[in-house]
Order: C-alpha cells, then structure tokens, then sequence
C-alpha cells in the first residue's frame, strides 16, 4: 500500500490511549531504548536547549531534563500534552501542526529529540517536510536524535511487544502499517505504526538536508534484570544522531 494513499490515525490521538501510555516508564524493552542516551548525547550534543518532538505523555521531555537540558515538548495530541502537563506543570509543552515549528526559534536548540514519533508519522513528503522543519531549530552544532523501531521489530518477539498476531508485517514496504501489541499497559488493542526501512531512513535524511553522525543499535546484556526474548540477538530499535548537511 502505498504510504501517501493510506489513511493512517495517530495511535496516541485519543485520551484512553494517553493515560494508558502515560503509566509506562522504562520497562523491559522499553530499557533498551533509553539505557545508552546518556552516554551518546553527553558525545555528541551540548546540553543546553532542547525540543522533545513528539513528548507523548513527557517521559522522554522528563528524561531530557534529568540530563540538564531546558526543554519544550511539543506534540499533535492535545489528549497527550495534557497528561504531560499533569506531571511536569512547570514545563513547556505546546501543540504543533507538522512542519510549523518556527516560532520556537530558528537556529536556537542545542538537541531536537524524536523519540518513537516518526514510527507514527505516514508519507515521504511529509516527513521530508517535518524534519527540514525540525532542522531550522537547530544552532550551528546542534543535532537532532532520532530513535525509532528497526524493521524486525515487527517480525520478532519482545520482553515489551508481541507481533506473532500479525504475519503479514514480514511483507511490509516503507510506507505501510505495521502492528503489534504492547505487553507492559492493560490496552491489548493492537498498535499501529508505520513501516519504514533503514535504506529508507537514509534517503529521507538525505532528502530532508540532514547528514548522519552516527547510528547506535541497542542489545540486550544477559545480566540485565528483564527476561530478554529477541534482545540479545536482535536490536528493537535504532538511534540516528544527525547534523545539518552543510557539504
Ligand atoms: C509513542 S509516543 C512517544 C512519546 C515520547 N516521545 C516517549 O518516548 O515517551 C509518540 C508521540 O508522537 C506524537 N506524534 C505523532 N505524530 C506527530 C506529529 N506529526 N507531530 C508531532 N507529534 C506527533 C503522538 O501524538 C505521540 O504523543
């Protein structure tokens, strides 16, 4: 199917949805996903100004400012930035609409963070547009950190997912939905995300301004509290740091 023709509903637009989200922390593979952050942003950004896109319910914004950074979350989902605001209400968090980001400060942040958004965000051209609007925030030596699933996510077993309900994400193109269930919130309700190939990462970088610094795959280690499933073989998510393509 073809990305641009679907129609593809924001899995976090809605306030069921928002509150169970809101209860996860870092579980299981969940971990795997924030355990190295510390490490690669103290080697790659400066710790200052941040944009958390995509906050969600403000974990990931929280995390950001447990690191020092002064933060402001911004989402699509009202349901999700109210709940944010309930834990953090002193914070800075703002509904956007895609591409629109202007107004937060051109050439000003330090970090844009993108934490399991792009996984929900449908279309080439319109992440092309969202990412060059997220790459006019950025400073001189500023990169943004995008983190989202691998293709095998979706094909393998988890600590934190299962996706054996769904055969037919094996034959899923850029593009497509994918699904899978969550196994550490009550709402079974099958997750809708977007399929998008790491060969397909690159280009819309490319396409988008934007160079790679540096790619991390996140393993699980066998004396990690968590009953690995895939983990340790098989990397649930993928981390790209990038920069402004200036060459
Ligand atoms: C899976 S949640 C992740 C939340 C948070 N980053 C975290 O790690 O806990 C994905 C979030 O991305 C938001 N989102 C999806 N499409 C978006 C878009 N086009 N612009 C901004 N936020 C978007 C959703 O509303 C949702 O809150």
């Amino acid at each position: 199917m073809s990305d641009d023709k679907m129609k593809f509903e924001n899995s976090w637009g809605n306030q069921t949805r928002a509150e169970s989200y809101s209860r996860l922390e870092f579980p299981n593979t969940y971990y795997l996903a924030y355990r190295d952050l510390p490490e690669i942003i103290a080697r790659h950004v400066t710790v200052n100004r941040a944009v958390d896109f995509g906050c969600g319910t403000g974990r990931s914004t929280r995390f950001l400012k447990r690191l020092g950074f002064d933060v402001t979350g911004i989402d699509i989902s009202q349901d999700m930035l109210d709940i944010a605001k309930k834990f953090d209400i002193s914070g800075n968090y703002q509904l956007v609409t895609n591409g629109n980001y202007e107004h937060l400060g051109v050439g000003q942040f330090d970090l844009v963070q993108c934490i399991f958004t792009f996984d929900n965000i449908p279309g080439w051209e319109n992440r092309t547009n969202i990412l060059k609007g997220l790459g006019k925030l950025l400073n001189r030596t500023g990169k943004i950190l995008c983190l989202d699933s691998t293709p095998e996510l979706y094909t393998n077993e988890w600590a934190s997912f299962t996706t054996k309900e769904f055969p037919e994400n094996l034959n899923a193109k850029t593009g497509d939905i994918v699904r899978d269930i969550m196994l550490d919130i009550d709402d079974r309700r099958p997750v809708e995300d977007i399929f998008w190939t790491v060969a397909d990462y690159h280009k819309l970088f490319n396409l988008a301004g934007l160079a790679i610094e540096a790619t991390f795959k996140p393993l699980g280690h066998e004396n990690e509290p968590f009953e690995w499933i895939s983990e340790k073989a098989i990397a649930p998510w993928m981390i790209f740091v990038l920069k402004k393509d200036i060459t």
